[in-house]
């Protein structure tokens, strides 16, 4: 699939005349950029690569991960300096690892990298090959948690942080409600970092890639099938449409991380970058970030409540109106 996304995202000089306006170029508030912090972590990462070789050919999962995001992502992580780091959709681990070195490198303490999934694809497939290649405290900073993103408890997690990472790789539109409903109200206040995955900048896209190719509409929440293209977002998945709403709504910047590395690596810094990173080098990303921090308050949010809570709502709303029927009003 990654090759896929990045065969259809190939660069291209040719900008496409789509213009949403929260993507915005960096305001210069905004203390983050994926460009600035793969340039001034190059030499962490040069000397992380045979780590990063390592954990990559053990999770051995590279649809989900290439090699210059593992490198985007880790650089991304030791420029922020996150206090707590909260992945959704961890499946095999690929990002999961990335952050564990990381966390490492950061001297992050036991149970600051919070990662929940519901599959058991971690302690099943991926410990046993991650062992021999790691110390056993290496993976201390994680809690992988099996939980069901939709009921975690994020006010008590979210309660103690001061400076979260936010990594958002779990699909549909329930997790996004729960992203933008639950977890960014508890989060914008402070300062935090949130990155979206699987999102394309359709400036740097094959113009080919904007034909409907023979596909039908764009009509589901997975990654299978057509893709979505509205203004710069290019993507597989359908909470594209639910960060495009709460951007627009927020007057939210949102930041493709390939606009990002190619407007502000200079052709020098391009070619060491290469040189010096080989495969964990690329200008495409696939990713986009923001944080409300650039966005003064009052902020609006979606109103979220898991699951069962929601079915009671339902279940309250139904039987007043039955009553009322039966009551004859
Ligand atoms: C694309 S995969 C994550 C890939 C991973 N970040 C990596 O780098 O390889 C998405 C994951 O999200 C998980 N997921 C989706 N909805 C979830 C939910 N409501 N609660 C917990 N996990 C969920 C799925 O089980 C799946 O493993």
């Amino acid at each position: 699939m990654q090759a896929r996304r990045a065969a259809k995202a190939r660069a291209s000089p040719t900008s496409v005349k789509l213009v949403v306006s929260v993507m915005a170029t960096p305001s210069p508030e905004f203390g983050f950029s994926a460009a600035a912090a793969l340039w001034r972590q190059r030499h962490r990462l040069a000397e992380a690569r045979p780590r990063l070789d390592a954990l990559r050919a053990a999770i051995d999962d590279p649809v989900n991960l290439s090699p210059f995001q593992y490198a985007q992502l880790y650089a991304a992580t030791l420029e922020f300096a996150p206090d707590l780091i909260l992945e959704l959709g961890r499946h095999r681990g690929n990002s999961t690892a990335v952050f564990l070195a990381a966390a490492n490198q950061l001297a992050m303490p036991p149970g600051s990298l919070v990662s929940l999934d519901l599959s058991s694809n971690w302690e099943q497939l991926t410990l046993p090959r991650l062992r021999p290649v790691v110390p056993e405290d290496w993976f201390a900073p994680l809690a992988a948690l099996r939980r069901d993103i939709l009921r975690y408890d994020f006010a008590t997690l979210l309660g103690q942080a001061r400076r979260p990472l936010l990594f958002w790789d779990a699909h549909g539109l329930e997790v996004a409600e729960c992203v933008l409903g639950s977890i960014l109200p508890r989060i914008a206040a402070m300062p935090h970092l949130a990155i979206m995955h699987d999102v394309s900048d359709t400036r740097y896209a094959d113009p080919a890639s904007l034909a409907y190719g023979g596909d039908r509409l764009w009509k589901r929440t997975d990654h299978t099938g057509p893709r979505l293209k509205l203004g710069h977002l290019d993507s597989e998945v359908g909470q594209v449409i639910a960060i495009l709403d709460f951007a627009t709504r927020n007057r939210l910047p949102l930041h493709s991380a390939d606009h990002s590395l190619r407007t502000e690596l200079s052709a020098g810094s391009q070619e060491e970058l290469a040189s010096l990173l080989g495969e964990y080098f690329s200008t495409e990303a696939h990713w986009l970030y923001f944080s409300l921090n650039q966005v003064p308050p009052p902020h609006t949010f979606p109103r979220y409540e898991p699951p069962e809570q929601a079915l009671n709502h339902t279940g309250r709303r139904i039987g007043t109106a039955l009553g009322r029927l039966l009551r004859g009003r």
